[in-house]
Formats: structure tokens, sequence, C-alpha cells
């Protein structure tokens, strides 16, 4: 079992009417907010004149910057970061999901700097030596940006999508009010979700001896979107599904469940690639790539991990062959996130084609360290994974 540091010092509010302890939590860092936000979800809430309002109680001054994109562009990144500079900006506040919040987190890291924040995650890898505090208020349960220290940001130009994490972008305070996402789309409580047991699976898909406590937990947490995410699709307002799903998504991904686990992820470097050359929703790749790698990487060394899986999370019958139980536990899986939350099953379905798999393949190893994950992948094995999902 590997030492490990836990350090999340992110405040979280949590539940309906909490919004009114915003002035103060952003009054701590000064004057001059930046308020960042979407394409427009947030105004037809409401959300966004409860915002301003309680903004201008506190007699801060903001400006604001809207349209960021799902798959956010370093565009966006870079018109937030100089305005940051140009307005003195002491902190940023942003109203969205995780596109909103992750193009904030290298907008705020961007501000102290002097160079492009595509250094930030091109080859370069500038350090980020510091960023302004930014508050989030989260309106979408899928990536839990609100509460991790990463950020994936899109270059359409190169056909970029990159990660990257440093904990000087954690956010400072957090606020989760379910509420705020009664009005996400089916569709996009589907791919939320996918996301959230993604993030799950990354780190429990581990044969590393570590701690059964967080085997448990990730169970329960996985056991949470199977159970929540059908009823938050069918019924958008009941708050109960969605103040499950919305505080899993933070606890998927706030580094408590990786524990001393050290393994690099799999699917999210796969599925990044897809993302960057055909713009589609992170959560839906996702959900196509997983039960393939599963399947491409089932073997008898790791098959107990599937057997865990398929035992403790969806409830098969444990007296079987090992290899059944394992290909249960995938078919569980696949047809939870195809049948259950409706999402299409395959890259065709999607009208992406072989065209761009070699270099998908190339960059997802080059960029995703994919040769110390569960198990190891090279080029070719990330090819023969691709084209599982046509
Ligand atoms: O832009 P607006 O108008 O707000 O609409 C958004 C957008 O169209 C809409 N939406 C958000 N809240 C809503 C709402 N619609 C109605 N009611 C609400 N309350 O939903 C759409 C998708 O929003 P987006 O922020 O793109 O979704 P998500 O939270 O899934 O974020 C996806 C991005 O995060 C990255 C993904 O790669 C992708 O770029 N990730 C970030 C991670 C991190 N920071 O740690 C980890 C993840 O693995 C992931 O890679
Ligand atoms: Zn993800």
């Amino acid at each position: 079992m590997n030492n490990f540091i836990y350090d999340i010092p992110v405040k979280v509010y949590f539940g309906e009417d909490q919004l009114q302890h915003l002035g103060e939590e952003l009054s701590k860092f000064g004057k001059h907010v930046l308020l960042t936000y979407g394409g427009g979800s947030i105004k037809k809430i409401g959300l966004y004149d409860k915002v301003i309002a309680e903004i201008k109680k506190a007699g801060l001054e903001v400006v604001e910057l809207s349209g960021i994109e799902p798959n956010p562009r370093i565009d966006s990144v870079r018109k937030g970061a100089q305005m940051c500079k140009d307005h003195k900006i002491d902190v940023l506040l942003a109203v969205g999901g995780g596109s909103t919040i992750d193009a904030t987190k290298f907008m705020a890291a961007g501000a102290c700097v002097d160079f492009d924040p595509w250094d930030f995650l091109n080859e370069k890898q500038a350090s980020v030596e510091k960023a302004l505090p930014i508050v989030t208020i989260l309106t979408l349960a899928a990536t839990g940006s609100e509460m991790d220290c990463g950020g994936v940001i899109s270059n359409p130009e190169t056909n970029d999508k990159i990660g990257r994490l440093d904990s000087k972008m954690l956010p400072k305070v957090s606020f989760l009010d379910p509420s705020n996402t009664f009005s996400v789309s089916p569709y996009q409580t589907a791919c939320g979700s996918s996301d959230i047991l993604s993030h799950i699976i990354e780190v429990y898909f581990n044969m590393n001896q570590d701690l059964y406590m967080l085997d448990c937990v990730m169970e329960g947490l996985m056991k949470t979107v199977i159970k929540y995410a059908p009823v938050a699709m069918r019924e958008p307002d009941n708050y109960e599904a969605r103040a499950n799903l919305m505080w899993t998504s933070s606890w998927a991904i706030n580094s408590f469940i990786d524990g001393g686990k050290r393994q690099a992820w799999s699917c999210h470097p796969m599925e990044h690639e897809v993302s960057a050359f055909y713009d589609i929703t992170h959560g839906l790749g996702l959900a196509i790539l997983t039960p393939r790698w599963m399947e491409y990487c089932l073997n008898e060394q790791m098959v107990s991990k599937y057997v865990q899986f398929g035992v403790n999370v969806f409830g098969i019958n444990p007296n079987q062959e090992a290899m059944i139980i394992a290909k249960q536990a995938i078919a569980a899986l696949s047809d939870f996130l195809f049948k259950t939350l409706g999402l299409k099953s395959s890259f065709t379905a999607l009208g992406i084609d072989r065209t761009h798999f070699e270099t998908m393949a190339e960059k997802s190893v080059k960029l995703g360290a994919l040769k110390y994950a569960f198990v190891p992948l090279d080029k070719e094995d990330v090819l023969r994974i691709f084209e599982m999902c046509l």
C-alpha cells in the first residue's frame, strides 16, 4: 500500500439558498469580479439574475465573459486572461458546467503570466506559478471540476484537446445547489452520469493492493449513479436524485478515491482525442469507449477485478465462473449506458469513421501515458479499441 497526501481545500456550500453567502466569499478576495458563463442556460434558469443581485448587494464590481463553449476553446481562455489584466480582476466567478469552470481555471492562471495560456497545455508545459482565486457555481453534475484542480482545453486549429492538473487552479469555494441542475436535459444528464461513472472506473480498475475501504466507497458512488441517473432523467426536478448525482460528481474526482493508487487513466486520453477531432460530448464518447476497453483488457490476470465490479455494483450472481461473471458485468454496464441512459452506442452512429484513427491513437498514447494504465496500451491497442467502437 502506497503512502499518499490528501489535501482538498475547497469550501463547499451544498444545497438550496446558499447563494446568500456568495458576496461574503467573493469579498474575501477583493472587489473586482470576472463572471464567466456559457451559452446562456444560466439566464434561462434565472440564476444569472440571482448571482448579479448578490454581487451588487456586496458592493462588488463585475465584468462578464459569456459564450464559453462546451469543450472550451483556448480563444475563450485567452480572452478571459486578458480581461483579468485589463480590469484588474481580483477573483473569477465561474457559473456553469465543467467547460465554463475549466476555461476559468486557465484564465485565472493566464492572468498571472505574460505568455500565451496555451503554453500551459502544449508541449512547453509552462509551470503554473500562481493563479487568481476562483469561485464556482455548478449547474451540471459531471466533471467534478468544481472540486478538482484539472481543466481540459481544446485548440480547434491543431485538433488538440489537452488536460492539465495544478493545485493552484483549485477553486477556493464552490456552490453546489442541486436545483440549479433541474433544467439539465435528459441527454446531458446521461452524458454527465457516464462521465462520473468513468472517473470512478478509471481508478477502480486497478490491480494494486490498496485500501479496501476505498473500493467500497467507489462501489457506493457507482451504485448511486446507477440508481439516480434514470430518476433524474425521468423527473428532472427530483431534488434527491439531482443532489446525489451532484455530490457524487465531486467525490468521484476530487482525489479522495485515489488513496495511494498510482495508475494512468485509460478511457479519458482516448476520449479526449475523439472530442478533439469531432467535438462530441465528453460523457458520450466515454460511454462508447468504456465497455469496449473493458472487453479488450479482460484476461485471466485481471478477471478478479471485473468479478468484484460485476458482483458488488451490478449484483451479478457470484456463483459462476469468473470469466462469465466478467462478461456479464460488461454487458450490464453496456445496458445501463445504452438502454437505461439511452446513449448512442457506436462511433458509426455519431458519423465517426476511421479517417483520423491513426492520428487519434498516436496522440492518445503520447498525451495519456497509456503504458502505465490498468492494462498497458500502445498505439496498436488503441487502434483496436477504436475499431471495436465503430
Ligand atoms: O453553455 P450553457 O448555455 O451553459 O449550456 C451548457 C452546455 O450546452 C449546458 N448546461 C449546463 N448547465 C445547464 C445546462 N443546460 C441547462 N441547464 C443547466 N443547468 O450543458 C451543456 C454542456 O455543458 P459543459 O459545461 O460542456 O458540460 P460538462 O460539465 O460535462 O463539461 C464538459 C467538459 O469538461 C471536461 C470535458 O472534457 C469537457 O470539455 N472535463 C473536465 C474535467 C475536469 N475539470 O476535471 C474532467 C472530465 O473528465 C472532463 O474531461
Ligand atoms: Zn471525464
